[in-house]
């Protein structure tokens, strides 16, 4: 009330008082405007020479790849090399004995796959491992024969074997949370603990495929040989890299995106409870089964590289969330699989691992250690959890992306209304996860929301970060 009249009374005044706030206030404007372009591009001069210090992001373009093969595997093997191999983008070789026989079906000038070097003669080399096969010296010169291929501008050596399949857009933002000018060996062991007991805790098993920076490639590279005849009595590759770098001081950075899958069979399981890191790497996949149902090995994994496409980070990242109504736990395992537990399900317990598989050797002692948790399969097929495939995804404005999954299996088992068998289909909402080195560093699993049953049949679920008062209030729910 007393506003009103004050402005009124004051009128005469506050149009010149106006007038010079203006005027004020515009060139205290241009002088700010001035100013800080004379600043900015002082400050860009300043710049320049520390910027050149810091060098661009690790890319695919810094990779140089060693893959290990023989003749006889590669006609075959070379269709996993087909399914991640970028020709214009990756370099490297795959490595064989010798050239393959020309046929029509074995084309060696298949552009789609990496160039093909012939390894060097190592039968100078002493093998005495009672039952093992030599060509695990071949193999292991992969290593120091990569490096002589003399690249430029090389950051990270990465090998695996001829049935490695690596997601690309993973491993290169793995190896960006390390220094590359540093000595790193990056990889991972066995999932099965007397694999590791055997062999060694400490080692990059071949097969997950390893990366070793470029410096201590370099010197690995200088030493190899003489250090090879200084273990004739190892079994394998990998043990003879392992020993080597050991020698050389350096220790195995593990990884848990590699997998090295010595399992066999259904492999549901292990993908459907990633870890809360970037998958990087799956093998073995000529001893598991398909990894969709109704698919061969290869479109199945083809199907997997569609998703990953979309959203290479979040590609088999796990996220739980809960419906009160039902009582139901559902567990997403982004662009695999959605399952929909009927009963609640305490989040520890659903993110350890459903023993779906077996292990690669039956009937050793301790041959279903693993070296992770698991948890057994429901007996009772209609108390499992219901199972729901990446079947696509699409993605629209901002970022979002929407998968969706469907049932690939039927069981016989009676539906009732309470019952999540009722649901047909699951439509997931997510944004494009985009990692920087902290989140790599400091993983946090996202939250979901489930929405309302849309007419019974499908099912929506968003997925976010999660807030850290929800968490608190789960806490206390449970
Ligand atoms: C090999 O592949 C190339 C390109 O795909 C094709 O042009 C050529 O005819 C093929 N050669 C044989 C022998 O099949
Ligand atoms: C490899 O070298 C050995 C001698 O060191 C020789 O006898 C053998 O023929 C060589 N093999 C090939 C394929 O060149
Ligand atoms: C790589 O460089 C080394 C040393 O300079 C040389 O001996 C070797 O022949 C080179 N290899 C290739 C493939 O160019
Ligand atoms: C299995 O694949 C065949 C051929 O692609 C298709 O007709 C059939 O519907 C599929 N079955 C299921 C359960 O998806
Ligand atoms: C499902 O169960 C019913 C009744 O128990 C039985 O008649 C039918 O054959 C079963 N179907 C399959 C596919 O197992």
């Amino acid at each position: 009330m007393q506003l009103l009249p004050k402005l009124s009374h004051k009128t005469p005044n506050s149009s010149s008082g106006l007038i010079n706030f203006i005027l004020i206030s515009s060139s205290l404007c241009i002088i700010y405007l001035f100013l800080s372009l004379v600043f900015l591009q002082s400050s860009n001069i300043v710049d320049l020479p520390s910027s050149r210090d810091v060098s661009p992001p690790t890319s695919i373009d810094h990779v140089v790849f060693g893959i290990a093969s023989n003749q006889n595997s590669w006609p075959k093997r070379k269709e996993y090399a087909r399914l991640w191999w970028r020709p214009n983008q990756m370099r490297g070789c795959v490595f064989l004995d010798t050239m393959p026989p020309k046929t029509a079906a074995n084309n060696e000038s298949d552009n789609a796959l990496p160039p093909i070097c012939i390894s060097e003669n190592t039968t100078r080399f002493r093998y005495t491992y009672r039952g093992g096969l030599r060509s695990a010296i071949r193999v292991a010169r992969v290593v120091s024969e990569t490096v002589a291929l003399n690249h430029s501008n090389v950051r990270w050596f990465v090998f695996g074997d001829d049935d490695t399949v690596f997601f690309a857009e993973n491993l290169v933002k793995t190896l960006s949370k390390y220094d590359h000018e540093l000595w790193h060996y990056i990889g991972t062991n066995s999932e099965i603990v007397v694999q590791n007991m055997f062999f060694s805790f400490d080692m990059a098993f071949g097969g997950a495929g390893f990366a070793i920076s470029y410096p201590l490639a370099k010197v690995l590279a200088r030493v190899f040989d003489s250090c090879l005849e200084r273990y004739p009595h190892l079994y394998g590759s990998d043990g003879r890299v392992h020993a080597c770098i050991a020698e050389l001081g350096i220790g195995l950075t593990h990884e848990p995106g590699f997998h090295q899958m010595d399992i066999r069979g259904n492999i549901f399981g292990l993908l459907a409870s990633h870890p809360n890191t970037p998958l990087i790497s799956l093998h073995h996949l000529d001893h598991t089964d398909p990894i969709f149902p109704n698919m061969t090995a290869i479109t199945a994994l083809h199907h997997l590289l569609q998703a990953s496409k979309l959203d290479p980070h979040r590609l088999l990242q796990q996220t739980i969330c809960y419906d009160r109504w039902f009582s139901w736990t559902v567990s997403v395992s982004w662009g695999y699989a959605v399952q929909v537990f009927p009963t609640h399900v305490f989040l520890p317990d659903v993110i350890k691992t459903e023993r779906t598989f077996g292990p690669w050797k039956r009937g050793q002692l301790l041959a279903e250690s693993f070296a992770f948790d698991t948890r057994r399969t429901e007996p009772d097929p209609c108390r499992r959890p219901v199972v729901f495939y990446f079947d696509g995804a699409g993605s629209g404005r901002d970022g979002v992306v929407e998968s969706r999954y469907r049932r690939m299996t039927a069981e016989n088992c009676s539906v009732d209304a309470s019952s999540p068998r009722r649901v047909e289909e699951v439509r997931v909402v997510s944004r494009k996860l985009e990692l920087g080195v902290k989140q790599l560093q400091a993983p946090r699993r996202h939250c979901c929301d489930l929405l309302p049953l849309t007419a019974g049949k499908v099912m929506e679920i968003a997925i976010r970060e999660c807030k850290e008062e929800e968490l608190i209030h789960m806490h206390q729910w449970n």
